[in-house]
């Protein structure tokens, strides 16, 4: 059974927490009163995450932070965290997430992404922890019949391994509820992340070219790209161009603040959308972006991206009725603290 606990009485386990969404979503935590156990195999994150979160959330806060650096699939490595700390709760964001880079290594992305969750679960049930919240992705949706996006909207066949992993996973954290129904499952669908701490310690830090919208267009208004390329101009949209739903990363942080808040106690699984339930299209968030940075950032109009939809975007409301939590931030928000990181941090955490 879950125990209802204090937050001060709770220990989190983050898997990935030195990553995009992981290090924002541990300042919450720590702010919030939670003993923090991170692992990340340093695979798509810098070392120096720990030591901004540390500044971020201040010394008191900061001595209930613990840092291993460790792969989630090295189970000899987890058995001892788990033995050394009596973990109450898991938030599960480790894996591989670059959705062009799943097609060329599926074998890779299968097995890292599904392996570690295999072992993470594992490991949690012979210490007997059965709570486990999920970072899922709307990606889980596919091509939408229609918008909103609601929790109860189906699961579409994924494009893509990278997808596959987020709705394969889903499946199988909700086979060992079905299994095991002390298991206490939360889902979070996350629609697009993006912006950054607004302290500007922390941000997106993607290693080469990226392959998301925003990082490309800070780097391109910081100059280390030449222009903006815009997938398609030819959508049936407002203007043309692809529409999502942008979300602040603090939200997206503090959603899961709110999600740990509400499992408490609980069994079950339950499914979240995490997003604004605003769309916004390429040519918005470019505008947006420029009016952040106070120049124009240059953009050519390219062919549509294989595999994007249209559009989408999220209905929020059971996030909002069940957990009280909404998104705070709206997109001059979002470009204004990704600017803010951007400028400060010219090439992410190396400098
Ligand atoms: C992408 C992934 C999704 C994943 C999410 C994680 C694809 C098809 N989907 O979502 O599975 O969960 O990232 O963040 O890759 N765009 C441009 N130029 C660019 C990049 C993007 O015009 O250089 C457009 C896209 O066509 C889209 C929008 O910007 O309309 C957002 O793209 P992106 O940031 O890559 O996110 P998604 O495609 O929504």
């Amino acid at each position: 059974m879950s125990q209802a606990l204090t937050p001060s009485d709770t220990c989190v386990l983050v898997t990935g927490g030195a990553g995009f969404i992981g290090s924002h979503t541990v300042v919450e935590l720590l702010t919030g009163g939670y003993q923090v156990v991170v692992v990340d195999n340093l695979s798509n994150a810098s070392a120096k995450v720990e030591d901004r979160i540390k500044t971020i959330v201040g010394s008191e806060a900061a001595a209930n932070l613990t840092f291993y650096i460790a792969d989630v699939n090295d189970r000899n490595a987890l058995n001892k965290i788990f033995d050394q700390h009596h973990i109450d709760r898991v938030i599960h964001f480790a894996g591989y997430k670059a959705v062009g880079e799943s097609v060329s290594k599926p074998i890779e992305y299968y097995s890292n992404n599904i392996g570690n969750t295999l072992t993470l679960v594992d490991v949690m049930r012979n210490h007997d922890c059965k709570s486990i919240i999920f970072s899922s992705s709307a990606t889980v949706y596919g091509d939408p019949e229609s918008l909103p996006l609601t929790e109860v909207s189906a699961k579409k066949p994924a494009t893509n391994p990278y997808g596959w992993t987020k709705w394969m996973i889903e499946e199988i954290l909700s086979d060992l509820h079905a299994a095991d129904p002390e298991w206490n499952v939360v889902l979070l669908r996350y629609f697009n992340p993006i912006g950054a701490h607004a302290s500007g310690l922390m941000g997106e830090d993607p290693k080469g070219i990226p392959n998301n919208l925003l990082p490309y267009v800070a780097q391109t208004a910081i100059g280390k790209r030449e222009v903006v390329h815009v997938f398609g101009n030819d959508y049936p949209t407002p203007d043309g161009t692809g529409v999502r739903d942008y979300i602040h990363v603090v939200d997206l942080a503090t959603g899961h603040a709110a999600a740990l808040q509400w499992m408490n106690g609980r069994t079950g699984v339950e499914i979240f959308n995490l997003g604004t339930g605003r769309g916004t299209s390429v040519f918005e968030i470019i505008h947006a972006f420029s009016e952040a940075c106070g120049h124009e950032v240059p953009y050519v109009i390219d062919p549509r991206r294989p595999g994007d939809v249209a559009e989408n975007y999220a209905d929020c409301s059971k996030a909002h009725e069940l957990m009280g939590w909404q998104a705070q931030f709206d997109i001059s928000d979002m470009c204004r603290d990704a600017w803010n990181w951007q400028s400060h941090n010219p090439n992410g955490y190396e400098g």
